[in-house]
């Protein structure tokens, strides 16, 4: 790890180090201290991305919860610590890899648009507030979709979990009840987005002063939420969908301008779907199906790197500095970019023929579209394909992610989310309500808060899942369990996953290293090669992507990624790390 490097994780992590349930398993950074944000263990890790709820995980596996069980404690307690991210407002993905029988469930708990929502209902609605994030799918009532999380993590535990629901959700009610040190991750945001936050009476209650961030170490409590969470544990997914909870949920989103129902909320279901796998360079990719796009991009990016000559990949291993390495990268999610922007809307409403769009001449079409040394325009990789009438309309960071391994082998990957920090900034029962509308096209051709523009297949209407590209991954080898992965970063998630996995698993970089390296993003639509502030790809492989006509734009940083590796041979058998970007930390023994 360089040494800014090591600085910027020393800096993330200080609001973790004052934690009272984190402070015993978290070391000191010294100069010379290993990276502490990938550590080895022997039986059990979690990886999520604040320290307390890594500990609040192992804590659960401790008591004798699985997976399951601490994955959906590490969920609750990072609802909690990280408002900006997740939370009972807002929902996601988890893919289950139950050891016993080697089977893996993919349960979806997305937001659901509400009934009333409709393909025009952003039309002419002016902006809801000031500041940034501002428009009506990003601020207030109407960016919400009825939360998914409640009946995700209620189902995760009854279905998969070793331990009563009340066990799980107590350490979270603690957190909540007696206050916890919000870290400086956390509280950076509360800076652009703090006078939209003021304007809700629970959250203004965080701040010390009417201007200005919540200082880092600031200790919150959440008495509400707390009480919401008690209720919960209590009764399950019913104690939020309906009865008093339900209610004031849709009562606050209505008075800041929401169409929620309580029959929204009734109607709330978790969806389980197969997950998409291909087999790539001797590996099995297990990841997420639609509505994520994610999953979808990564596995055509795969294929088409795969297929292209073994001369791309770098020659060096343990490094991804490579430039020949990252055009082929980068030209590999062209395409697929292309394919979402067009193609993808919730399945269960719009054709998508996953299989077609995967198929090998589509691929060998891409490769064939692919040059060794010039940046393609993005249309170079547009491949049409005819879908059925089911589609029928015109043309056209929050987010967080957890890993855990059990005792036994289980894995659960969870990808977890209110959308943009602190979701639509207004709260009901003390929960961060989501603003999750914003993922689906406001209007055909419109970009959304990540750059995405929307296609007609994902306008909203009642009941739609927006696309996300959320893709809690699972990768496998001949011996079982390699790799359990997973980000955070809108658009940035896929192609920050892929890059981790393949620096791992393909360039033999020490989970540490394929963490912090520098890495890169293209979504076709700008025509940008990202490259990151936090880690800076030499400058003389940038200089060699310019020169093949990559267009360099830098951001601060592209996604941020957990991740679990499970070692073979002489390696250690369990390796859990959280990326040095937001200053996660992991736990486990
Ligand atoms: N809200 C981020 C995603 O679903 O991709």
């Amino acid at each position: 790890m360089t040494r800014s490097l090591f600085r910027a994780f020393a800096i993330l992590a200080l609001g973790a180090l004052s934690s009272p349930l984190g402070a015993q398993n978290v070391p000191e950074p010294e100069a010379e201290a290993p990276p502490a944000f990938a550590r080895d263990f022997t039986r059990h890790a979690v990886a999520a991305d604040q320290p307390i709820a890594s500990q609040v995980g192992a804590e659960i596996l401790e008591a004798g919860g699985n997976a399951a069980d601490a994955a959906a404690a590490t969920m609750l307690a990072l609802g909690v610590v990280n408002p900006a991210s997740s939370g009972m407002g807002g929902g996601g993905f988890l893919l289950y890899y139950k050891a016993s029988d080697q089977s893996l469930t993919f349960l979806d708990f997305r937001e659901r648009a509400p009934a009333a929502s409709s393909a025009s209902m952003y039309d002419d609605v002016p902006n809801p507030g000031e500041g940034p994030a501002a428009r009506a799918s990003q601020l207030g009532g109407l960016a919400s979709g009825v939360p998914g999380e409640p009946a995700g993590i209620d189902m995760m535990v009854t279905r998969f979990g070793a331990l009563p629901l009340e066990t799980v959700v107590a350490p979270s009610v603690k957190l909540a009840e007696d206050g916890f040190p919000m870290t400086a991750y956390v509280t950076r945001m509360t800076g652009p987005f703090g006078a939209q936050m003021r304007e809700d009476d629970v959250m203004r209650e965080w701040f010390a002063s009417e201007q200005g961030p919540i200082e880092p170490g600031t200790v919150v409590r959440r008495p509400t939420l707390g009480r919401t969470l008690r209720a919960f544990g209590e009764r399950g997914a019913q104690a939020i969908y309906d009865g008093p909870i339900a209610r004031e949920i849709v009562s606050r989103n209505r008075a800041r301008g929401g169409i929620f129902t309580a029959q929204d909320l009734r109607d709330y279901e978790v969806v389980e779907r197969e997950p998409l796998s291909a087999d790539h360079f001797g590996l099995r990719f297990v990841t997420a199906p639609p509505p994520s796009a994610g999953g979808y991009t990564m596995l055509q990016s795969l294929a088409i790197l795969d297929g292209l000559p073994e001369r791309y990949r770098p020659r060096t291993p343990g490094s991804n500095a490579n430039a020949g390495w990252l055009h082929a990268v980068a030209e590999s999610w062209k395409g697929p970019f292309f394919d979402r922007q067009r193609y993808f809307g919730d399945p269960d409403h719009v054709s998508l023929p996953i299989a077609q769009m995967l198929s090998a001449d589509r691929v060998a079409a891409r490769i064939s579209a692919f040059h060794p040394t010039l940046a393609m325009p993005s249309a170079d990789y547009d491949l049409p394909i005819r879908l059925d009438e089911r589609v029928t309309q015109p043309d056209n960071t929050g987010t967080s992610h957890l890993c855990v391994v059990d005792g036994e082998g289980n894995i659960a990957s969870v990808t977890t989310t209110v959308n943009l920090p602190f979701g639509a900034r207004y709260t009901a029962a003390g929960i961060v309500m989501n603003d999750e509308m914003d993922d689906f096209a406001r209007a055909v051709g419109e970009a959304n808060a990540f750059g995405l523009v929307g296609g007609a297949p994902n306008l909203p209407g009642p009941g739609r899942r927006p696309v996300s590209t959320m893709s809690p991954t699972i990768v496998f080898d001949a011996d079982g369990p390699r790799l359990c992965a997973g980000a955070a970063g809108g658009s940035r998630i896929v192609t920050a996953i892929q890059q981790v996995a393949m620096n791992t698993l393909l360039l033999d970089m020490p989970l540490g290293d394929a963490l912090s390296a520098p890495r890169i993003h293209h979504q076709g639509t700008p025509n940008q090669l990202r490259v990151e502030e936090f880690a800076p790809l030499p400058e003389e492989v940038q200089r060699e992507l310019r020169a093949r006509g990559h267009v360099i734009e830098p951001i601060r940083n592209v996604a941020v990624v957990q991740a679990i590796r499970l070692g073979r041979g002489d390696e250690p058998a369990i390796t859990a790390g959280c990326d040095p970007r937001k200053g996660g930390l992991p736990a486990g023994r």
